[in-house]
């Protein structure tokens, strides 16, 4: 579709989103030619006096993350498009300059894209509506963490529900934006061949892994209140979870996407506290080595609390009471300080119901659906080897979508925002959506903030505590890697 004329209205832009995944992304959707000539990118902070000094900060750093696809001359058009404001969010008054900037062209579509505290999404949308920016074709985009528990979500949500219609509000979780994902959909409801296996009487377990290497890095002050469950599991998981179970929509309409996702989140079976303790592990990283590099644990990281109980790690056992998936386990895991950076959904299917090979044993056919680091399908299936031996043994199908079709492959966040400027909500959460989501998380939040025990230790570098492996091998089950 076309891309209307934009203005997109960068709140925190100084900060670390915008410079390491917003302006690349834009970059590269204008380097291909995406953006239509009338697209502004209006940058709000207060770290920098003015325009030029922005852009020196943004060139500088633009050249690093940007790596092979910089170049000075699309670089310079960029830049054409960028102005910076100094504005303190906390400053009403000061918002009269922005609506300055933006009334030049009432017509454009204006996106706020929110990248700061969420404590200030409120007051920054109040006065956003009282100098008059938030009518007509005004969007605003909301970045995790929104909230830290159901209540603070509720109340965020209400806030901002005062000056921006539903319509209006785009809650991003980026694992939505990654093409892999997409992929999924499409792998989903654009193939006939899985759909009639896509279910209980099939599906053994599904497992999404979600890995990473890197620790808690420069954002101790932020992790060590957030934690993987909030930072990692209340959203990119669930919302892989829902893409794996949801019902085929009626449609690829946002609301029709949305209804089949919410209904999944809803159907999740609540946690007893019984539940918490067997079915939800938490792990905490101490020192080990990640790629032969030795690291720190948690707990020595620069301002991180010496009595810390924040998790690094969570792995558990979701179940969804449907008629499609009752009893099929999903099982769900994310970590900083991990053996690899691996993000993955593997859906085992269930073993043969007998085999005709005797004593050969026969690995039931899976389907890994890889995001990170390759982008890739792969469906394990048995196949003889050449011989008269009669070996069967587990080879793969295997699609690989840059090689498939030899294009660069766009970030998350370059799909994310033309969506807000089109217009487009399917990949963006619903308040009901996130509520759901985090009425589910609420009784584990609950469970460990009263419970003496703190998270299991791992050392880093590891798949984790060995919880971890007990909680699938408990099921005569294990995770993929372990296979
Ligand atoms: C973010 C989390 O939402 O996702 C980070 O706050 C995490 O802690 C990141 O590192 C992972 O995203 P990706 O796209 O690098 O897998």
């Amino acid at each position: 579709t076309q891309i209307d004329a934009f203005d997109m209205v960068l709140f925190g832009g100084t900060g670390d989103l915008v410079m390491r995944k917003l302006l690349p992304a834009l970059y590269h959707q204008h380097q291909e030619g995406n953006l239509p000539q009338e697209g502004r990118i209006v940058c709000l902070g207060r770290s920098v006096p003015d325009t030029a000094a922005y852009l020196n900060k943004a060139h500088a750093l633009a050249v690093g993350y940007l790596g092979k696809h910089y170049n000075d001359a699309d670089w310079a058009t960029f830049a054409e498009r960028i102005e910076y404001l100094h504005l303190d969010s906390n400053h009403p008054e000061e918002f009269t300059k922005l609506a300055d900037a933006l009334n030049a062209f009432p017509k454009r579509v204006r996106v706020f894209y929110l990248s700061t505290a969420p404590d200030l999404f409120a007051p920054i949308s109040k006065s956003l509506s009282e100098v008059g920016l938030t009518a007509g074709n005004a969007r605003v985009v909301l970045e995790k963490p929104l909230g830290h528990d159901l209540a603070s979500s509720n109340k965020i949500n209400d806030e901002v529900g005062e000056y921006f219609q539903e319509h209006q509000i785009y809650r991003i979780d980026h694992y939505l934006g990654k093409e892999p994902v997409q992929n999924l959909m499409a792998l989903r409801f654009a193939n006939t061949l899985l759909e009639p296996l896509w279910r209980r009487e099939w599906i053994r377990d599904v497992q999404i892994t979600v890995t990473e290497q890197v620790g808690v890095e420069s954002r101790a002050d932020f992790y060590d209140k957030t934690g993987a469950l909030r930072d990692m599991v209340q959203n990119h998981l669930l919302q892989l979870l829902t893409i794996v179970a949801m019902e085929p929509p009626a449609s690829i309409d946002a609301d029709a996407v949305r209804d089949e996702k919410l209904k999944i989140l809803r159907a999740l079976k609540p946690l007893s506290t019984e539940d918490v303790h067997t079915k939800v592990v938490r792990g905490q990283y101490r020192a080990g080595a990640v790629d032969g590099k030795p690291v720190t644990g948690y707990l020595n990281e620069p301002d991180v609390p010496a009595n810390s109980k924040t998790e690094t790690f969570v792995a558990l056992k979701a179940e969804i009471q449907t008629w499609r998936w009752a009893g099929v386990p999903f099982y769900l895991r994310t970590g900083k300080r991990l053996s690899e950076r691996l993000a993955e959904i593997v859906i085992n299917f269930r073993e043969t119901p007998h085999s005709i090979y005797g004593r050969t044993a026969s690995t039931p056919n899976r389907l890994v659906i890889q995001l990170q680091p390759a982008e890739s399908v792969r469906l394990y299936m048995m196949a003889k080897e050449p011989g008269n031996q009669g070996r069967l043994r587990p080879v793969h199908l295997d699609m690989d979508f840059k090689e498939i079709f030899q294009t660069r492959s766009p970030e998350a966040y370059e799909r994310l925002l033309l969506d807000v400027i089109r217009g487009d909500l399917s990949l963006f959460v619903r308040r009901d959506e996130q509520r759901a989501a985090w009425r589910w998380v609420e009784p584990i939040i609950d469970n460990w903030e009263s419970s003496p025990d703190g998270p299991k230790p791992y050392t880093a570098g590891t798949w984790g505590p060995a919880a971890s492996s007990a909680l699938l091998s408990r099921d005569g089950l294990c995770w993929h890697e372990e296979a």
